[in-house]
């Protein structure tokens, strides 16, 4: 079985707790999970595959955690490795950048030769701009804890189910 590492970060704890669904949606799969603000620069390196959850601060920028760490992805032989990423943002309160640092993330990690999947429909959500969309789709699955928690079980079930097949 594959062993997969599930990194995130998380200033107030609601992608810790979504990360926490993440790996009980996925029971079946080998995911162990690391807060990046205690890992070490080559942890990931230890993974046959990773997922990855960002949160957006400040005006479309990476969380604080993220920031200090994104650097160590440049050796953390990425290339041909298959990725997920999810990311939660506010839609209502920053619609010009709604799960941007999950865009930046994306862009970091193809430049790196990563396979990334898990793509997720942007219906349902109410935006301008976000650099997390591409082809009308975003690049991981999209989560707003702020204004749709209610949404968010159903959505991790979808994406959980659509990426499976990569991991297993
Ligand atoms: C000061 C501040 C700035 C934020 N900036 C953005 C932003 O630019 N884009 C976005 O989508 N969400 C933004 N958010 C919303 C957070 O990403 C959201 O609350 C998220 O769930 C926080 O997750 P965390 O506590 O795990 O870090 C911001 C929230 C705060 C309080």
């Amino acid at each position: 079985m594959k062993k997969i590492g599930l990194f995130y970060a998380s200033s107030t704890g609601s992608t810790e707790d979504m990360a926490t669904e993440i790996k009980k949606s996925l029971g079946d799969l080998d995911i162990t999970m690391h807060n990046i603000a205690q890992s070490a620069n080559d942890e990931m390196t230890k993974y046959d595959a990773l997922i990855f959850g960002i949160s957006t601060w400040g005006d479309g920028d990476l969380q604080d955690d993220w920031e200090d760490y994104i650097d160590n992805l440049d050796n953390a032989e990425l290339s041909g490795k298959t990725i997920a990423l999810f990311g939660l943002g506010d839609q209502e309160e920053y619609p010009d950048h709604f799960l941007s640092a999950m865009g930046t993330i994306y862009e970091k990690i193809v430049s790196l030769g990563a396979n990334v999947v898990g793509s997720f429909p942007t219906d349902g959500f109410e935006f301008d701009e976000s650099s997390a969309v591409i082809d009308d789709m975003f690049v991981g699955l999209a989560l707003d804890e702020d204004n749709q928690d209610d949404q968010s079980p159903k959505r991790i079930k979808s994406w959980c189910d659509s990426i499976r097949p990569h991991f297993a």
